[in-house]
This record gives structure tokens, C-alpha cells and sequence, in this order.
């Protein structure tokens, strides 16, 4: 029987090193931690406790949700760019991460590599939060998952569809947590622009294990039938230069209200990570309409957050 004190010092890098039981339960908590929250019960779980936030690329919703989480509850958030801090510049990552370690309880990381998010974990001895690398954007899989369950009671069994860059870190994260919980996912996307081989081979078996089938292709019939359809912007943070080329490749993948329609329900939703670039991945009818849950999403971030935060500082106890 899982017990909170199995997330006790635990970082969160990407989910492949936890269990479907253990998402499981931070979702569970989630829906308490956001239950909590409307009904005004205030609590002071993160006193005497402090998280730094380092970030080398830009954020509205997970800074504001780490810091509004952690600090509504007592604990002291420390934003630091990389126009403050040494990260990896005038200091190893390794030094930055030992002393980061001596006066923080947890670390938040996002920005480029994935590696530096590693490093801190291994270095610093206290939990590490992946904000967003290159390649994984775990603490928003969370979120979506939560989000799908709010619309539709459970996710297992559930039918996501991804079209845009499979490559990206949400692609690749939703992939992930999917195939723990057995949630089909179908990426729909060109062939250059598909997930890794490598990644897609490692996720195959925990959906044998879990029931879920995964997909990749550029067959937009996948679409029929499905619970959720999710899009992310066509260049990341970093790609900049790419955009054109997205532009042009991309386009036929933009999800709008004829690719909706393909689902053949009424009652599918629209998902997307945020920011949003309307007119490219999505349209403006679509993200502003009623079958998007963008907005439910962006709030689930914070619930799902302070959940993680719970667990992994050991402030819950059962
Ligand atoms: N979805 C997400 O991570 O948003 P931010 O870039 O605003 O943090
Ligand atoms: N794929 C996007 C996600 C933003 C939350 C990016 O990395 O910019």
C-alpha cells in the first residue's frame, strides 16, 4: 500500500522513474489540494521551508504557480534567472547545486538541458523540480491529466490526440504519463517532426503494461472518436529561428474547428499547455470556445504543483 513517505527527497525529472500507483496519488492529492483551496481552508504546510526557482527561460504559469503554491502555505520562493545567478557560468553546476542544497528544502529548474536539471538533483540532495527543459515538461503532464479526469471522470481507457511537433517536451511528456495510465495517445504529425524512435520504444511497453496504445502518424482519422484533442505552440522557446519552416510544415496540423469536427463528438475537449499562438496551432474560435478546457488546465497547474510539493517535502502524512 502506498504511503506518502515513499515521494519523501524525491525529485520530479520526467515520470519515467515513477510508478502509475504514485501519479496515482498525486492526483488524488491534487483534487484534495484543489478541494481545499475552494472551500478557503488555509493552511501554513511549507513554514520554515524555502524553494529556489531558477529559470533560464521565460514563464507566466509555472513560476506564478510554484511561487502562489508554495508561498500562500508559509514557505519563502527565491526567483533567480540567469541574470542573477551563476549557472554554469563562472561556477560548475556542481558548486551551484552543493550551496543551492545548504539553504533551500527543494530547487525548481527550467531552461535549456535537461542535464543541468540532472545535475542539480544529483548534487544539491533535495528535491528537484523539472519547470521545463528542452525535453520533458513533467509537473504540466500532471496537470493535463488532472484536467481530463475533471472533464470526463477518469483517464484510463481515455483517447488523447496530439497533433503539431511530437518532438516538443509536452509531446514528449504526455507520452509518457500516458502510457503509465493507460490513456491511448495518438501523436499526428509529419514524419520529421515525430517523437524519437528511443522514447517511443521505451514508452511501448509501460502501455502494454497498462492497456494504453500509442501512436504515431499523419492520419488525421485518429482523430475519430477522441476525448481530448491538445496542440502546443510550432516553436519552443529556443527555436525561434524556426518558426517559417514550422510555419510551412505545420499548418495543416493546426487544430480549428474543421479538425475538431473530426473527432465526430460534441463532447470532446481542447486541450493546450499555454502560451498559445492563435492563428497558428490553434484557432482563436477554438482555444475561446466551449469545448476548451485551456483555462482549467493553466489553473490545474497550481493544484498539481502544491501536490508534488506536498509529497515530495513530506508535509502530508498517510
Ligand atoms: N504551460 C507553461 O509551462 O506555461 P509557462 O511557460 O507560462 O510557465
Ligand atoms: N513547448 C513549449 C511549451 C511552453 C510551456 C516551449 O517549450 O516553449
Amino acid at each position: 500500500m502506498l504511503s506518502s513517505s515513499s515521494f519523501v527527497g524525491r525529485s520530479v525529472l520526467t515520470w519515467l522513474d515513477y510508478s502509475p500507483e504514485e501519479i496515482r496519488y498525486l492526483l488524488d492529492l491534487s483534487g484534495k489540494v484543489k478541494a481545499e483551496g475552494k472551500s478557503g481552508v488555509v493552511s501554513q504546510r511549507f513554514k520554515g521551508k524555502t524553494i529556489a526557482l531558477l529559470f533560464e527561460k521565460r514563464s507566466t504559469r509555472t513560476r506564478c504557480a510554484f511561487e502562489t503554491a508554495f508561498g500562500e502555505e508559509g514557505g519563502y520562493p527565491v526567483f533567480l534567472s540567469t541574470d542573477d545567478i551563476q549557472l554554469g557560468a563562472k561556477e560548475s553546476l556542481e558548486d551551484t547545486a552543493i550551496v543551492l542544497g545548504r539553504m533551500f528544502s527543494a530547487i525548481q529548474f527550467r531552461g535549456f538541458k535537461q542535464h543541468t536539471a540532472e545535475v542539480l538533483a544529483k548534487y544539491s540532495g533535495v528535491p528537484v523540480y523539472n519547470g521545463l527543459t528542452d525535453l520533458y515538461h513533467p509537473t504540466q503532464a500532471l496537470a493535463d491529466i488532472m484536467t481530463l479526469e475533471e472533464s470526463f471522470g477518469n483517464s484510463k481507457g481515455k483517447k488523447l490526440c496530439y497533433t503539431g511537433n511530437g518532438q516538443n517536451n509536452v509531446a514528449r511528456s504526455l507520452m509518457i504519463i500516458c502510457s503509465k495510465l493507460g490513456v491511448h495517445f495518438s501523436v499526428i504529425c509529419p514524419p520529421t517532426l515525430a517523437p524519437e524512435a528511443a522514447l517511443v520504444e521505451k514508452c511501448q511497453p509501460l502501455a502494454a503494461s497498462s492497456g494504453a496504445k500509442i501512436t504515431v502518424n499523419q492520419d488525421f482519422s485518429e482523430l475519430e472518436g477522441a476525448d481530448a484533442v491538445y496542440t502546443d505552440v510550432w516553436t519552443s522557446m529556443g527555436e525561434e529561428k524556426k518558426r517559417d519552416e514550422r510555419i510551412r510544415m505545420l499548418t495543416p496540423y493546426q487544430v480549428n474547428a474543421g479538425l475538431m469536427a473530426k473527432t465526430g463528438r460534441s463532447d470532446s475537449i481542447f486541450l493546450h499547455c499555454l502560451p498559445a499562438v492563435k492563428g497558428e496551432e490553434v484557432t482563436a474560435d477554438v482555444i475561446d470556445g466551449e469545448q476548451s478546457r485551456a483555462w482549467d488546465q493553466a489553473e490545474n497547474r497550481k493544484h498539481t504543483i502544491k501536490a508534488i510539493l506536498l509529497a515530495t517535502l513530506g508535509v502530508i502524512s498517510g
